[in-house]
């Protein structure tokens, strides 16, 4: 569908410009919705579960995006990660960082226990030591930025090193969209993403994407998608691929207003422990700069935990409901939940900030604070 001529354009231009039909006189701008579970026999796909045209166009999207050489789209995150997850041999390593976000962890741990792979966790940051877990490993899984303790790790060493024991990498980039990092370009594998989140952008569907390189692993993960039937909906792929063309812009606000944020929770009285990557002290600082960027979620604490829960029910503007990555400001405790690890800091606070004003949003939540804590 898109000239490959479009790869020396910028994210932002490529951004409008993938995923298109081709132009041709009379043909459609934006690629049609096309809801059928089967197709005329002889063809490609000949089946619903195979592919889907709308698909096809969203997913070439995040392939430019993302300099691989395809890309596959699921009916959640969690379905791209499970994918992923199901090529590793029974009884085969995964060696996973201790705590990435609370429904992966969840599933390999439930994976370990039943005895299906065995686990072996590092602990995420610039110096992630994994070299002992790596050995005889199938599988490193990266996640970076971690969600919800913003841990950055060095993608390029760490699939290097698994490259050199002969384990695939594959990085969770939802926290950084494929606006801010391209892992494949870094030497990983394959790359995962929560589409729910940045790529599609406005809280409004759920779906997973996952891009690689390599012909015979993109296979191996679609046979994965056909027999696990964690097919997206056309019309959500559609939507997607809508969110795909202002990736760029959104990007940028989220992350300006992030800064502001940042700084002026650092610089409150009643705040401890923010925790933003774009802090020059933060410890994936260096690398942030030279590969993701500093990103848009930013993490606090405040007072105690009923005190940091009041915050998050005190808001107006920004809304108390979990996830991240839509056009609209969340708040978030992460340890309300029970399943969240025993780490995380009880009062910690996960922020998504969104493309609101900035001072608007500046005011909601100093004056919760001010409220909620003496
Ligand atoms: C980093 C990360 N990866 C994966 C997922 C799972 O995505 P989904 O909710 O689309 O299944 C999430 C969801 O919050 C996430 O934060």
């Amino acid at each position: 569908m898109t000239d490959d001529s479009a790869r020396g354009l910028a994210p932002s231009t490529r951004a409008v410009t993938t995923g298109r039909p081709a132009a041709e006189p009379g043909a459609p701008v934006n690629p049609p919705i096309v809801m059928s579970s089967t197709y005329h026999a002889g063809g490609a796909p000949e089946y619903g579960r195979e592919g889907n045209p709308t698909w096809w166009a969203f997913e070439e999207a995040v392939a430019d995006l993302e300099g691989a050489a395809g890309a596959l789209c699921f009916a959640s995150g969690i379905a791209a990660i499970d994918a992923v997850l199901d090529l590793v041999p029974a009884g085969g390593v995964v060696v996973a960082p201790a705590h990435p976000y609370s429904n992966t962890r969840a599933r390999l741990h439930e994976l370990h226990t039943g005895g299906r792979i065995v686990l072996r966790e590092y602990v995420a940051g610039p110096d992630a030591d994994i070299a002992e877990a790596l050995d005889g490993a199938h599988l490193l899984w990266v996640e970076s930025p971690t969600n919800p303790l913003l841990q950055v790790s060095d993608v390029v060493a760490l699939a290097r090193h698994a490259k050199a024991c002969g384990a695939l990498t594959a990085v969770d980039s939802t926290f950084s969209s494929p606006y801010c990092a391209q892992p494949l370009t870094w030497g990983a594998d394959i790359v995962v993403h929560s589409a729910t989140k940045y790529i599609a952008g406005h809280s409004d569907l759920l779906m997973g994407v996952l891009a690689a390189q390599d012909a015979d692993l993109l296979a191996a993960l679609k046979f994965r998608r056909v027999m696990n039937g964690s097919v997206s909906s056309p019309f959500e792929a559609w939507l997607a691929l809508r969110g795909v063309r202002t990736l760029a812009v959104r990007m940028e606000r989220h992350l300006a207003n992030a800064a502001v944020i940042a700084e002026r929770l650092r610089a409150h009285p009643k705040v401890d422990g923010v925790r933003w990557p774009g802090f020059a002290d933060h410890p994936g600082h260096a690398l942030a700069l030279a590969t993701t960027g500093p990103c848009a979620i930013v993490g606090f604490e405040a007072g105690t935990p009923e005190q940091a829960e009041a915050i998050c029910q005190s808001t107006t503007l920004w809304t108390h409901a979990t996830s991240i990555g839509g056009v609209e400001s969340l708040i978030e405790r992460r340890a309300r939940y029970a399943f969240e690890h025993p780490d995380l800091p009880p009062s910690l606070i996960r922020l998504s900030v969104g493309i609101e004003d900035a001072e608007d949003l500046w005011h909601d939540l100093e004056g919760a604070i001010d409220r909620c804590v003496p």
